[in-house]
């Protein structure tokens, strides 16, 4: 009997999601698959929302952000009853592996499911906050850092007409990838991350300096887990006396199209999936390393920490001197 898979979506969405979804299907079809979609995750297989599908049902999606299959933060999946309820519907289909897209929550569900029944399950790293140690990127970071530099654009014009300082708070959970990647694309004369320890009062310093010789528009990029914006910027006006705008992008930046990046890691890593499953693997995730697909299990990927990039963290620095 042909094996049949399972596609779903988990966690924050990410622009990435929908080629990739795209991809899984017509690949495993053309391998001879059958390719069911869930939707809202891993609420989804609990739910019973799974369906079949076909090469038209992911139609006109390559260049559409988000997840067509919605996505879901499900607690009931952390329970023994929900992964049962979830692996009987699962066997009402006959599907036999899982291809999970999401992040690190989404990885630790589907090794959960995989542990405890006979499903198969390939994770796809997708999350705009690339904080996954054991890829080098993740789908949906290129979008996100690309809409962040679109909004650093749009604020050097007006804080540099204002002779201001911009402050600009952007996602990542506990990573800070995107203010990295966007601060030193962007020109960004302060990076604030959480894997880098910073002094408030050199900053003060150099940004009332920096004004005094005429140069009176900066940039602050700020990831919204190196502390709390407000009692920063409050503390840096106090210190310099410097006009200082705070702006916190919030969820505009995890919509949008999907950059060419996205749409080219999506196809490779759906390809990749689909070989695995071919191949009869388990408990396995995609990634990419040194411009090369890879994967590697499941727990060793969790368990890798340490991806920040110091030195380009440095080279940052030297730009904005
Ligand atoms: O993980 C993606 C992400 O956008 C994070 O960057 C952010 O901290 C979080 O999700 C926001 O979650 P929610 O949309 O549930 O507020």
């Amino acid at each position: 009997m042909g094996k049949k898979v399972a596609v779903l979506t988990s966690g924050g969405d990410a622009p990435g999601m929908n080629p990739c979804i795209r991809a899984c299907v017509r690949f495993g079809l053309y391998k001879g698959l059958e390719m069911y979609g869930v939707r809202r995750g891993y609420q989804g297989l609990i739910d019973d929302d799974i369906f079949l599908m076909n090469s038209r049902s992911v139609s006109d999606i390559v260049q559409r952000g988000g997840t067509f299959l919605k996505t879901a933060r499900c607690e009931d999946f952390k329970t023994v009853e929900g992964i049962n309820k979830a692996v009987a519907n699962l066997k009402k289909y006959g599907i036999t592996d899982v291809i999970a897209i999401g992040g690190d929550g989404t990885f630790r569900g589907g090794k959960a499911m995989a542990d405890n029944s006979d499903i198969s399950v390939i994770g796809i790293p997708g999350t705009i906050d690339n904080d996954l140690a054991y890829t080098d990127f993740t789908l949906g970071f290129d979008t996100s850092v690309n809409t962040v530099l679109w909004a650093i654009n749009s604020l050097r014009d007006t804080m540099g007409s204002h002779d201001r300082c911009s402050l600009l708070e952007v996602m990542g959970r506990r990573c800070g990838d995107i203010a990295l990647y966007a601060g030193i694309c962007g020109g960004a004369e302060y990076i604030l991350v959480p894997e880098v320890p910073y002094d408030l009062d050199a900053i003060a310093d150099s940004l009332k300096k920096a004004h005094e010789r005429g140069k009176t528009s900066n940039m602050i990029i700020f990831a919204e887990g190196a502390g709390n914006k407000d009692e920063i910027c409050a503390y840096l006006k106090e210190k310099t006396g410097v006009k200082i705008t705070t702006t916190t992008l919030g969820h505009i930046q995890r919509g949008g199209s999907p950059t060419m990046q996205d749409r080219i890691l999506a196809n490779k890593f759906a390809e990749r999936a689909i070989e695995l499953i071919m191949l009869g693997a388990t408990n396995r995730v995609i990634g990419t390393r040194d411009n090369r697909i890879i994967d590697e299990n499941i727990s060793e990927a969790l368990e890798m920490s340490g991806k920040f990039d110091k030195k380009l963290y440095k080279l940052a620095e030297i730009m904005s001197l």
